[in-house]
């Protein structure tokens, strides 16, 4: 097709340059939370995945799995798909909506392998060359790619990243883990792959996968040379993390629940995206975990703001005697809330720039940039450790302490959620301040 702009011309001048993405998440990248994480630093939104065949025959399922506005973009909506016809129907459905339509290659799900798409189609090089081609051709707009690396030497992962370029693919994401890493088996994913095929393709690519904090999110682009970063579970916990900011939880739940009521989420998609930003809060108090569960109306859920206002009293006189009022300098009351944390200059330093709320429930900022010098690793470690020695203790499955989690950073502010434990049942992140062997990896 004639006069599209793709590639570099395409990242610059019609998505202009951006390096904060919110990944594609079924049942969770829906409008209001694209919109949210917009508001709040994401540059770039990734619809959920839909599915080519059902969203071109069924009005049904078009009606309840994809919506956007005005304001939602630049947008680019992503399908899996195993046949370039079909493909190309669904995509040309969406076309005007949207900057470019994305083919999933990543899904690991038994679903995506019955189906026959996502990454069961990474061994099957025809039918994606097929697709990418066919789409890049016919489609008024681009056609992008998320894929996995391969298992083995990275070379074979660069080989596929070519592949996909020379078939016409104008912007690569890359999630560094493989099919296999999934669930249990989730782990590491890799920067080295990612920058390897950085290096050797001509197309933007983004960089998926360790993402936790915003110091991650520069680290990543630094070590990769990626063009963006992506991020899926990270934003969930704290849809403010591109932005730097770890704001008040009750601040970000009241402005999704104002988008929500805005652009008429389903309350059980509400329900979800509030579990994951509530993520420590609801194991601190009966009364909000029993709104969250039972609740089942917006209106129920705005109930919530009122206690998480006033978490910080509730929670700094149940452990500690020290609160932000008594004690405004952050950075002392990051060390007397934890004493486990030592100083130890030059590493790992984790800058939270805070804005916190008082005791007396009107927000006060404090705005300070507290250099949280960690220690959070070895503190994790040490917590790993002790995990694992109560595993093999203990032959039924151990919950995450969340409590230990509480003693690294306060719960009434947004943050994403460390993978504490090995075991843990969580498709998490896994950053560098969580995992003493990832400096060693990379
Ligand atoms: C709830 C959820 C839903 C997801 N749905 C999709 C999807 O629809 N399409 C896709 O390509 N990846 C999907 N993923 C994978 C993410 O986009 C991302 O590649 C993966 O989670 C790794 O990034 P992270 O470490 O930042 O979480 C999903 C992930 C999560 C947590």
């Amino acid at each position: 097709m004639a006069n599209k702009q793709t590639g570099y011309d395409f990242w610059r001048n019609v998505l202009h340059n951006p390096k904060y993405v919110a990944a594609p998440m079924v049942d969770m990248s829906e409008l209001s939370f694209r919109m949210l994480c917009r508001h709040h630093g994401s540059q770039l939104c990734y619809s959920p995945m839909l599915h080519s065949l059902q969203f071109s025959q069924d009005f049904l399922y078009r009606k309840d799995n994809f919506s956007t506005c005005f304001e939602d973009r630049p947008l680019i909506v992503q399908f899996c798909a195993n046949d370039p016809e079909v493909f190309i129907n669904a995509a040309h459905m969406l076309s005007s909506e949207c900057e470019a339509i994305d083919l999933n290659l990543g899904c690991p799900q038994a679903i995506a392998k019955k189906g026959y798409y996502g990454s069961f189609l990474q061994d099957d090089w025809d039918i994606i060359r097929s697709m990418v081609q066919k789409a890049s051709y016919e489609l008024p707009i681009p056609v992008t790619c998320k894929m996995r690396i391969l298992p083995g030497h990275y070379k074979k992962s660069v080989e596929y990243a070519k592949m996909l370029e020379h078939s016409g693919c104008s912007v690569l994401t890359v999630h560094g883990r493989t099919r296999e890493q999934k669930g249990h088996a989730t782990g590491l994913a890799s920067w080295e792959v990612i920058k390897e095929i950085k290096a050797n393709t001509d197309i933007p690519v983004i960089a998926n996968g360790n993402i936790l904090t915003f110091d991650d999110v520069q680290n990543c682009l630094k070590y990769t040379g990626a063009d963006a970063v992506m991020s899926a579970e990270a934003l969930l916990h704290n849809p403010a993390l591109f932005s730097g900011e770890n704001l008040p939880v009750w601040k970000i739940v009241e402005e999704y629940l104002q988008l929500a009521d805005k652009y008429n989420t389903p309350i059980k998609c509400v329900r979800c995206h509030l579990f994951k930003i509530l993520y420590l809060c609801i194991y601190q108090d009966d009364e909000l975990r029993k709104i969250l569960t039972e609740g089942s109306t917006l209106k129920d859920f705005y109930s919530i703001i009122e206690i998480l206002k006033k978490f910080p009293d509730k929670v700094n006189h149940a452990t500690e005697s020290v609160s932000f009022e008594q004690e405004p300098d952050l950075g002392n009351f990051f060390e007397s809330a934890n004493p486990d944390f030592q100083e130890s200059a030059g590493r790992n330093v984790l800058e939270l720039k805070t804005s916190c709320i008082a005791n007396d429930n009107e927000h006060k900022f404090c705005d300070q940039t507290v250099k949280r010098n960690s220690a959070l690793s070895d503190a994790n470690e040490n917590f790993i450790s002790e995990m694992n020695a109560r595993n093999e203790n203990n032959s039924e499955a151990t919950a995450p302490v969340l409590d230990d989690t509480f003693k690294y950073l306060p719960i009434w502010i947004c943050h994403s959620r460390p993978r504490i434990a090995i075991n843990e049942k969580s498709r998490g992140c896994f950053s560098k301040y969580f995992d003493s062997t990832s400096e060693k990896q990379r």
